[in-house]
């Protein structure tokens, strides 16, 4: 499968950063999930290939990092924080929020794929809790109504 030379030169660059090939698994990963938009069955035969891995490999490291996905997502991956600092500020009624604004669950993709929505553990952003990354923005002190004009702000850009 062929990627563009932006990801060429990164992922050339990158292995002589490290001493062993498979080091550059997982950025590998995440330069290919931002360019293809998830990692397909073709990203992950390549990487193996290209990384002198199993494919199996590959995909164990897959299923340990939430923010790699093997599905396509929306174009702006909502992720609500519901640890602990965030759950006592308020992350699950932000949560309920989303849910009910994009009408879609966890995990779940709006039909016109704008955005994915997503519960997550901790983003490191407790001391501003409570938190939303999207893709990969973050988001802090929200309340339920900075959330909306944040969701609507995507909507907008996305739909322009
Ligand atoms: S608990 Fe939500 S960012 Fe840490």
């Amino acid at each position: 499968m062929r990627f563009s030379e932006k990801f060429e030169a990164r992922f050339a660059e990158m292995l002589t950063h490290y001493p062993t090939k498979r080091s550059v698994l997982v950025p590998t990963l995440l330069y290919a999930q931002d360019e293809v938009g998830y990692l397909s069955d073709e990203v992950i035969a390549e990487l193996a290939s290209r990384l002198d891995l199993t494919e199996l490999e590959v995909r164990n490291v897959i299923s340990y990092y939430s923010m790699l996905t093997l599905k396509p997502r929306g174009k702006y991956n909502v992720q609500v924080c519901t640890n602990i600092s965030c759950l006592l500020r308020g992350g699950e009624e932000l949560l309920e929020h989303c849910e009910k604004k994009l009408g879609i669950g966890n995990k779940g993709t709006t039909p016109d794929g704008l955005f994915s929505l997503e519960e997550v553990e901790c983003i490191g952003a407790c001391s501003w809790a409570p938190a939303v990354q999207v893709n990969y923005d973050y988001h802090e002190n929200l309340t339920v109504e900075k959330l909306d004009k944040v969701l609507d702000e995507y909507k907008k850009k996305g739909t322009q």
